[in-house]
């Protein structure tokens, strides 16, 4: 009997229990694998046999990596396809392109600049789909930064306190749904007209998330246990002069990062723009846990894989 796919195209297609599993097995993945070197796959290879294929309409640097590596560590493989060499460039349509990849692949991963053409793409697919960043949002991200967040704070992040400055854009929007499934708070300050999605939300707000969001940097990092920010200018936006002006009093410098808790730690899903939306010595200084977060898209994909493939239960 054929089931219907298991597709990521937001964290609330996880739900909270999917979430923590997800998180669960990234960690408890991660150190298994410790020592290892890097293209050595995990002793279960539990994808063994399984090939994932990646489309991207955007550049990438990490999401590519981190899913090819991630495919490998489980014993399968991976393949990256460009949008712009594919027929799809030239009019073949969403849905063949995804009927026709169910076919070749198990699972497939897309960066696309419409998530209305995700959301395409994962009806006419028979196989699982990852949303690998849209105009919309950035789940895959989120679940790296959730695995940092707890690495460094040494905690669940449930009951946590979390601050984002500047554009209330895609990575902003997961991780306002991260914060109504786990259940910490969210701060968010930025200019007016540059909200997170009102429907994202209102639906945290509806899971019991304290999510505020005014334009009063210093208020919405006091305390924080964990500063995050983003480009102020996302692949595909205008970076206009009103709207870099509009972003300046939300730079993460070390003035902001003083109202934050001490032990405060400062996330970045990169590329960063240093001296725009974060300082030279935020980026490198030692609350900056940007390299690991980097570096836990691996672990994240391969829990979000082996989730999307039926192997987590
Ligand atoms: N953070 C992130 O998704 O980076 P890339 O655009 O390099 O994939
Ligand atoms: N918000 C950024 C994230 C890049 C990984 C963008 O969409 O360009």
């Amino acid at each position: 009997m054929n089931r219907s796919p298991r597709h990521l195209l937001n964290l609330a297609d996880l739900g909270a229990d999917g979430l923590r599993a997800v998180l669960h097995h990234a960690h408890s993945r991660k150190a298994g694998r410790r020592g290892l070197p890097n293209g050595m796959a995990d002793a279960d290879a539990p994808l063994a046999g399984h090939m994932l294929a990646s489309i991207f309409e955007k550049p990438s640097t990490r999401t590519r990596l981190s899913f090819e590596v991630a495919m490998r560590q489980l014993g399968g493989s991976a393949m990256t396809l460009s949008a712009g060499d594919m027929q799809l460039g030239r009019g073949e349509t969403v849905e063949d392109t995804a009927r026709v990849l169910s076919g070749f692949v198990d699972a497939v991963m897309i960066r696309a600049n419409r998530h209305a053409d995700v959301e395409a793409f994962a009806r006419a697919a028979t196989v699982p789909v990852l949303n690998g960043l849209t105009d919309q949002s950035h789940p895959c991200q989120l679940v790296a930064d959730l695995l940092t967040a707890e690495e460094r704070l040494g905690r669940p992040v449930a009951g946590t306190r979390w601050a984002w400055l500047g554009d209330g854009n895609n990575v902003c929007n997961s991780l306002v749904e991260a914060a109504g499934l786990l259940g910490f708070s969210l701060h968010i300050a930025g200019p007016a007209g540059y909200a997170p999605d009102s429907g994202f939300v209102a639906s945290a707000r509806a899971r019991g998330g304290n999510i505020s969001i005014d334009h009063d940097a210093g208020a919405a990092v006091a305390d924080a246990d964990v500063v995050v920010t983003d480009t102020w200018v996302s692949m595909g936006q205008t970076g206009t002069e009103d709207r870099l002006r509009a972003m300046q009093p939300y730079q993460v410098n070390p003035m902001l990062m003083a109202a934050a808790a001490p032990h405060a730690l400062f996330l970045h899903c990169l590329p960063a723009h240093r001296g725009e939306e974060v300082t030279d010595s935020v980026m490198d200084g030692p609350q900056s846990a940007v390299w690991d977060e980097a570096h836990n898209r691996v672990h994240a994909q391969k829990a979000l894989l082996l989730w999307a493939l039926g192997k987590l239960g």
